[in-house]
């Protein structure tokens, strides 16, 4: 299972890269736009960060299929392997979708509500389909349970070199229950990330280890010198 993370602030990028297991980082033109810099100076930098290993995953503009393969294979010049292009799920976006496919571009179908959406992504050569969890709860509908009806999608249609990368999350539950049922990967903005473990449980049953070592040995003192 990939843990991404989805967000473009740089300072944030390099501070979670440095503590946590991450795989990847994901942005779209939203968040991108929210860095209020030139959009390949902000890519490159997180490409510059995260390694030329991890995966990052950057959306074409264009809304008809020409100019959106033209975006993409600008994407994979600029920011090189391990770089996944974001389609939308519309009908110019599955167009697009072949058109890269056959050369070769990887690729997320993104903006998906729907299962079906995420079926016929994953039919034009998707590698990761991205249901927008959060979005689709506040529509009034179960954005897990529509995530999990496309992993069974991908998985009763042998389309198993798709999987999803589930997105748009606003909290820590709908994450796990993702994760439970084994997806392929999960996005996670900075502040999810950041509540994974401010809990007020987790930092008293720490201090008190520390107090009751502290009693034993000497304040302090740790297990390298005591
Ligand atoms: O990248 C798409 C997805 O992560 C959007 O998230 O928070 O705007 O619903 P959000």
């Amino acid at each position: 299972m990939l843990l991404c993370i989805d967000d473009a602030n740089v300072e944030a990028i390099r501070r979670l890269v440095e503590y946590y297991p991450i795989d990847g980082v994901s942005t779209n033109p939203t968040i991108i736009s929210r860095t209020k810099r030139e959009p390949f100076e902000v890519l490159k930098e997180i490409r510059e960060i995260i390694g030329s290993e991890r995966e990052l995953f950057a959306q074409v503009l264009a809304t008809e299929a020409d100019g959106m393969l033209a975006d993409a294979k600008r994407i994979i010049k600029e920011l090189g392997d391990n770089t996944i292009v974001k389609i939308p799920c519309t009908t110019e976006g599955f167009k697009a979708m072949k058109m890269c496919h056959k050369e070769g571009i990887r690729l997320l179908g993104t903006a998906i509500y729907t299962p079906m959406q995420g079926f016929i992504a994953a039919k034009c050569g998707c590698e990761y389909l991205a249901p927008y969890v959060n979005r689709i709860d506040n529509m009034g509908y179960d954005g897990v349970r529509v995530a999990m009806e496309i992993q069974d999608m991908l998985e009763n249609n042998g389309l198993d070199y798709c999987g999803l990368l589930a997105a748009s999350f606003k909290n820590s539950q709908q994450i796990i229950d993702l994760i439970k049922y084994g997806v392929k990967a999960v996005t996670v903005p900075v502040d999810v990330f950041d509540n994974f473990v401010k809990n007020a449980a987790i930092d008293a049953a720490v201090d008190q280890f520390t107090k009751d070592f502290a009693n034993l040995v000497g304040p302090g003192k740790t297990m390298s010198n005591c």
